[in-house]
């Protein structure tokens, strides 16, 4: 079978990737092994700089995103082994030890470690700390931390009325409360919830959907006292509490996973094995709307990874059909809604995505870039405030595209030019790495 014809060029760190399919397609087989899981990993080097002991890690993605975390991590006192094995070792250094920072933290390009790490900073009493993040990260909305944050008493300051980094922060003593937060985001629950461990009494936060829960199982395995309630769709802490540094086994990432399970349908003749997948249910929202569309997933040798679900997962080509994707499995298949468009592009009939009007605050607008991406390769489709109304089904035409600069895209374009006509270049390929550093080798070895 002839391979795809993959070639990199780059103008300093930019990376311009031109993916050439051979007429008749490409087919994806063999076995694949993902990276870690991005929300695991920050929250492990997190909870490991906040406790009390060693914390070992095995299986941390080594892509930029968790680097920014280590590097500000580090800055304030914790010591973390070198990210260049697949473990890492962290020295915590207790709660409310962190040390005040003679410099700028800086979170990059991700959104993760900032409004986490924002929870943690505010609590800390007595220091003050300044932080920022790349273009991307400055200019999505961090009102959403900050404002509950200071309801609790937190003082912290920014651009645009205290919404945007550069933020300075004051730590303080803060007081407990329960938030009723408007969006599905584990990244405000964990936010507050981090807050609460330094707070005397409980700090708990109520969902409209439940979002991941990784802060949650982690917390708990570290020594906080958790409470969920699945009807009320709550988590809260009790604080003050006590983190006691353990062996994370962080499982690979669903949403690195879902390229490959969308590879795998859309090429002919594919047969692929995604290994050591996190199954947490709060992720599966992606096979969910993937078995919706008639894609012929099957999940074996399921399993517990130190208290988070894991399979390893075979896909097989199928004929996608257009499905509707709204509603609860919205915050459960969030960052694969990009991949999953390029699904939607390649079945037959309509796919409506709605609910979905957080994908514009992500590290780019991904409504309207998976909108002009695909555009400009041939496929039909319609951006709306809240979503995405695809018309699948015609061949996609190879073009120029662009990731601006956001991981997801970058790669979601990729594999859609795997089953388009004649080569495409994607532009600022190079974001791959914040979250999926082997993506292009991966891709290359698994074409056969
Ligand atoms: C994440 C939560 C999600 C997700 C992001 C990682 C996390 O963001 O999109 O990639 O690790 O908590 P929101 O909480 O803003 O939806």
């Amino acid at each position: 079978m002839p391979k795809p014809i993959i070639t990199s060029q780059f103008n300093g760190p930019q990376q311009t990737l031109t993916i050439t399919p051979p007429d008749g397609g490409v087919r994806l087989r063999g076995r694949v092994q993902i990276p870690g899981d991005k929300s695991i990993s920050h929250r492990s080097l997190m909870l490991g700089a906040l406790a009390e002991g060693t914390t070992t890690i095995e299986g941390l993605l080594l892509g930029e995103d968790p680097r920014s975390t280590a590097a500000c991590f580090r800055a304030m006192g914790a010591e973390i082994s070198k990210l260049n094995t697949e473990q890492v070792t962290v020295q915590g250094i207790g709660l409310g030890n962190l040390q005040e920072p003679t410099g700028v933290l800086n979170a990059g390009n991700s959104g993760t470690t900032l409004r986490l790490m924002l929870g943690i900073l505010a609590s800390h009493q007595n220091r003050y700390f300044t932080v920022t993040g790349d273009d991307s990260l400055r200019s999505r909305p961090m009102g959403r931390v900050i404002n509950p944050l200071k309801e609790m008493g937190a003082e912290i300051w920014g651009r645009e009325g205290n919404t945007l980094a550069p933020l300075a922060v004051q730590g303080r003593s803060l007081n407990p409360m329960t938030y009723r937060s408007p969006i599905a985001s584990a990244q405000v629950k964990s936010c507050l919830l981090l807050a609460g461990l330094m707070t005397e009494g409980e700090t708990k936060v109520i969902e409209p959907a439940l979002s991941r829960d990784h802060s949650e199982r982690m917390l708990q395995a570290f020594g906080a006292t958790v409470k969920v309630d699945p009807d009320e769709i709550s988590a809260a802490v009790m604080g003050p509490a006590k983190l006691t540094g353990q062996r994370v086994i962080v499982p690979g990432d669903i949403s690195s996973a879902a390229f490959w399970l969308v590879a795998g349908a859309i090429a002919p003749d594919s047969d692929l094995v995604v290994e050591n997948v996190g199954i947490n249910p709060t992720r599966t929202g992606v096979l969910e709307v993937l078995r919706d569309m008639g894609a012929d997933l099957t999940l074996e040798n399921e399993r517990d990874a130190a208290g988070e679900p894991v399979a390893d997962i075979r896909v097989r080509t199928s004929q996608l059909q257009g499905c509707e994707i709204s509603g609860a499995v919205i915050p459960r298949s969030i960052d694969e809604i990009p991949i999953l468009a390029v699904a939607a592009a390649c079945a037959k009939g309509k796919t409506v995505i709605r609910d979905a009007a957080e994908l514009r605050v992500k590290e780019s607008d991904r409504l309207a870039v998976m909108a002009s991406e695909l555009s400009g390769m041939g496929a039909s489709i319609t951006e709306h405030p809240d979503g995405l109304e695809v018309v699948g089904g015609s061949l996609l035409q190879g073009s120029s595209t662009d990731s601006y600069t956001d991981h997801r895209i970058a790669m979601s374009l990729a594999i859609a030019a795997l089953v388009a006509k004649g080569p495409t270049e994607i532009h600022r390929a190079e974001a791959a790495a914040i979250s999926y550093p082997n993506f292009v080798p991966t891709l290359e070895t698994l074409c056969r």
